[in-house]
Parts: C-alpha cells; structure tokens; sequence
C-alpha cells in the first residue's frame, strides 16, 4: 500500500468547489491506500487567529461533510486527523526549518502574494506554514504499513509550489543527515475548477456566492435562481453566450443528462429559452446530486461521534508522527537523556 495524505483548512462548510476540485478526487483513493485526510486547523490561524468558534465549529462541519459524500473513517486505511492534536508535528517543523534556507519561503508564490495582501502585517506563523505543511506531509514517512515510496498529496494547481518546497526541504535533511524521509508527489487531476455563483473565481462563504454540500433545497434554490448569467443579454428571445457562463459551467459539471444540456445550450445560443427555465433545470439537477448527501449529513448529525472519529484517526497518525520524529531527531544527533 501507498499513502495519500491532503489536508483542508476548516474555516467553513465546504461547497461545490471542494467537491469537484478535490473531493470526488479523493473518494476512489480509499480503496487502493493508506488515507490521512488533514484538518489543518493550526494552519487555519494563519489567517484566521482571532476566530476560533469559527474553527472549532468548521472542524465539525469539515467532519460532517467528508462523511456525508462518502468518505469512510471506518475503513482501517482510512484516518481523519486533526493538525493541532499533534504536538510532535510541530516539533518536526522546527526540525525541518533548521535545514530550510529562508529564501524559500521569501520566493514560495503563496508567501509573495500574502504580503502583497498585507505587507508588513503578514505573520510569521504565516511564512512558515511554508515548513509546517513539510512536516503534515513527511510525517507518514516511516509508515510500516506502506512501502517505502513517494507520498501521493492530491491538491488542487495552487498548491504545487508547496509541494516542491516540501521535497526541497525533504532532501536538504536527506542530504544533511541521511537518509530519513520520503518525498512527495502531487495529484493534480482532471478535476474542474468551479466559478462562484456570481462568476467569480474565488469561491468563499463570505463572499456568499458558493452552494455548500449539505444546503437546504430552499437554499439550493435561492442561490440557483440569484446566479449570473450572460451579462450582455438583455432578454430571453435575443441569443445568449454559453461560455464562460456560470449557470451553464454548473449544468457541464453537475447535470448528467447530457442531451438535456446540449439542448439547453442550443436553445440558449438560438436566442430560444430563458434564463429562468435553464436555472430550473440546473435546480433539478443540483437536487439530484445533493439530496443523498444533504440526508447522509442529517444521518450523520444525528448518529455520528465526530470527536471520537477524530480522536481514532489522529492517534494512528500521532503514533506515526511520533515514529517518525524519533528517527529525524537520531538523525540529527539531538542529546538523548535515555543513554
Ligand atoms: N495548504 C492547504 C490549502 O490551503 C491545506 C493543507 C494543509 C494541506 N496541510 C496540507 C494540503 C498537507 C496538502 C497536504 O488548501
């Protein structure tokens, strides 16, 4: 067996974005590996530090999410973990930061962008997760249970610099010290990037234009009925564009029947079917797709120990952790009180 490892920051329900950037990605994985899903709530302070009922309570929702569109803690390859439950994991970014020159951090594409963001208010938590996410990943490496081999991380295109910085940092401590941990290697699949309900590329609750997993049908309704379409059509019977149009990007990645969408987009390009009449379908077809998730979150809610599923799959995890920060701290000759 092989490991996957990703991770998420809780600071909200996850929508349709996560679901087809990275979810339905996620789900066949289960069957073929070692599996660590990662709350990585610690790395959630980097921008949100002064809201922590907002984490604590997308923690929970994280949990109830993954479990409604079928991921299964239950599985024994299969371990929720959460970040900051882990104190050795801290221990190993310290670690690993003593052989990571600070340049990579300064030229890491996330980092640049953040102090664009917020100049001189960037924390150092901030350029550090940087290292931090180094040891979420690295920490699977003396796994017993897997054979010695590259770390699969399925993320979405906005990661990949991490992951580089990741192996770099892996391989100076090889270098360093022998030879101790694995690399990694992302999964970029074919997965569609969604738009927000407004078109916006940037999909967040905040900016109230994303459809979460387990929203009401009335909400499903209220957000399918609010969403932008052809800014430039002006009434029904004039001809629309398709593309780029976010009420057909959604029908393309939600609704399965195809003949009805390529219909609707003829229809549409013919200047012969309305707004209203393509967003009832989308409606439908949304349903489709989220009405067994939204009753398996309710079953969940409900019946599910989300404490105690995190609690089992951090403690795999923390052992692993443990394991594996023992072999970097022989490695680098720390003093041994134990002889
Ligand atoms: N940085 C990732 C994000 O913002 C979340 C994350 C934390 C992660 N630790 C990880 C992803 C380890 C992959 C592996 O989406």
């Amino acid at each position: 067996m092989k490991t996957v490892l990703t991770g998420i920051r809780p600071t909200g329900p996850l929508h349709l974005g996560h679901y087809l950037g990275a979810l339905c990605q996620w789900l066949p994985l289960q069957r073929d590996y070692q599996c660590f899903f990662l709350i990585a709530d610690i790395q959630a302070l980097t921008t949100h530090m002064d809201q922590p009922e907002l984490i604590q309570k997308a923690i929970e929702d994280v949990v109830l999410d993954w479990l409604a569109v079928g991921l299964k803690p239950d599985l024994p390859n299969v371990h929720f973990v959460l970040q900051s439950a882990i104190p050795e994991l801290h221990e190993l970014t310290n670690l690993l930061a003593m052989v990571t020159p600070f340049t990579w951090m300064e030229t890491n594409a996330t980092v640049i962008a953040e102090r664009a963001r917020l100049g001189d208010k960037v924390s150092t938590g901030f350029v550090y997760y940087v290292v931090s996410q180094a040891a979420d990943i690295l920490f699977t490496s003396l796994d017993p249970a897997v054979s010695k081999a590259e770390i699969l991380v399925p993320v979405g295109e906005d990661q990949v610099p991490h992951l580089r910085d990741t192996n770099k940092i892996a391989k100076a401590f090889n270098r360093q010290y022998g030879p101790t941990f694995n690399t990694c290697k992302p999964l970029v699949g074919e997965v569609g990037r969604l738009v927000g309900t407004d078109g916006n590329s940037k999909m967040s609750k905040s900016e109230g234009n994303v459809i979460e997993l387990r929203a009401t049908a009335e909400e499903v309704k209220a957000a399918v009925m609010g969403m932008f379409t052809d800014p430039k059509r002006i009434s029904a019977d004039v001809p629309g564009t398709v593309e780029g149009n976010p009420v057909f990007i959604y029908h393309d990645a939600f609704n399965s029947n195809l003949a009805e969408v390529a219909a609707l987009k003829d229809r549409y390009e013919a200047g012969t079917v309305g707004d209203v009449e393509v967003k009832e379908k989308l409606i439908i077809a949304l349903e489709d797709f989220l009405a067994p998730i939204r009753a398996k979150g309710l079953e969940y809610q409900a019946s599910a120990d989300i404490r105690a599923i995190l609690a089992d799959g951090t403690k795999h995890a923390r052992e692993l952790a443990i394991a594996t920060l023992g072999r970097a701290r022989d490695a680098m000759g720390l003093y041994s009180l134990e002889g």
